[in-house]
């Protein structure tokens, strides 16, 4: 504890070869500090601060409205404030605009199932001592998207990637005239829901494992989306039926298998848009983000085997191979970068990192 000699003292001017913990403290700060707000918005959420600030109150009439003791409260409050999600006016506080949007439940944009499902990844990430000496959390697959995922990645979608997603598909003249679409993988039906309403001549299916069927129905009913029905399955066994005008695919596990490739290919009709969107990995290409690779090898699906890196499957095809396979089945209309339609990264299994959009039509003939 004390310096005894001349290098010690050194050492603590900070002038021996030894780094100094500022950079390791650094580290900490950061993770500390951001997961302490993060606390605090969740907290905020959970409690309905947000939607009772909905109306201008001052920290005693908050403290009546939610049932909450003022000392800790204030400094929530003040914390939220510093953190630009509220706003204070003499001695009342309020959201702002962008509280107000994504933070009060009754928002169609509100993002507290984009929370949640940070949350759960803290709690994989927890087990992460574990993991590395006992090998991933075997999950069932239909279970790991049940819970909360497919919630989060609706409420994320909302906020832009659903719009130019949909407005990219409907720009090409092939899908006025499409009067069937299967939404394969299509988790909350988002996608369906919006290309039917764009076109409404189109009749859409979302096709996932039954355990989805909730959330999906909840979004159809909610949405009226009376062309929209829901079909339970796993879409690289059962019959995904025939003569399909467009079949979307997003983010899906299958999305680089070769097996499906050729099944979509066979149930669209010639002339028919297949739509795919998904992160690809070039020939020889390594990780592209580590710490969604690590989250990656947290778990294991009971289902379909997980390669190294994050959204890689065993059996999937690389860039490369998918192209040429692609271009045998189809005609390429477009492919888009992840900037022309994603939104930003969460540091979580769900980003889109450098995922490709891309838009082909079927060819007559299967070479
Ligand atoms: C990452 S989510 C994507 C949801 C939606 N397509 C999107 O882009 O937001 C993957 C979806 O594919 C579904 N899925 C995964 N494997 C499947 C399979 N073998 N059969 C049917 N659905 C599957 C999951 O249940 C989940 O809803």
């Amino acid at each position: 504890m004390f310096a005894t000699d001349e290098s010690t003292t050194d050492d603590m001017k900070g002038k021996g070869a030894e780094p100094q913990a500022d950079a390791l403290h650094g580290l900490f700060y950061q993770a500390s500090r951001h997961y302490k707000e993060f606390c605090a918005m969740t907290a905020a959420v959970r409690l309905g601060i947000f939607d009772a600030l909905e109306e201008p109150l001052t920290l005693e009439g908050l403290c009546d409205a939610c049932r909450l003791l003022p000392p800790a409260t204030k400094h929530l409050l003040e914390l939220l404030c510093e953190l630009g999600l509220l706003n204070r006016q003499d001695d009342r506080y309020r959201n702002t605009p962008l509280s107000a949007l994504y933070l009060v439940t009754s928002s169609p944009l509100f993002q507290g199932a984009v929370m949640r499902d940070i949350q759960n990844g803290f709690a994989l990430w927890d087990r992460l001592d574990r993991v590395l000496q006992e090998g991933p959390i075997a999950v069932e697959e239909e279970t790991f998207f049940e819970n909360g995922l497919v919630d989060s990645l609706a409420a994320e979608i909302l906020c832009g990637e659903l719009q130019k997603t949909v407005e990219a598909v409907a720009s090409v003249p092939a899908f006025k005239q499409a009067r069937s679409l299967l939404d394969l993988g299509g988790g909350h039906g988002l996608y369906a829901i919006a290309l039917s309403r764009i076109n409404p001549e189109l009749h859409a299916t979302v096709f996932d494992f039954p355990d989805i069927a909730r959330k999906a129905e909840e979004v159809l009913a909610a949405n009226g989306a009376d062309r929209v029905r829901f079909v339970p399955g796993n879409l690289f066994t059962d019959d995904l039926g025939s003569d399909h005008d467009v079949i979307f695919l997003s983010y899906n596990p299958g999305g680089k298998n070769p097996a499906l490739l050729k099944r979509i290919h066979d149930a669209l009709k010639p002339g028919g848009l297949f739509v795919t969107k998904h992160v690809f990995y070039k020939k020889e290409e390594g990780s592209k983000d580590r710490l969604l690779d690590l989250e990656w090898s947290l778990s294991a699906f009971n289902g379909v085997k997980k390669g190294d890196n994050v959204y890689r499957f065993s059996g999937d095809l690389s860039w490369e191979a998918h192209q040429d396979l692609l271009t045998q089945y189809f005609t390429i209309e477009e492919t888009l970068e992840a900037d022309a339609f994603s939104g930003l990264p969460l540091a979580k299994f769900g980003d889109r990192v450098d995922s490709r959009m891309i838009i082909a039509v079927k060819k007559g003939m299967v070479p």
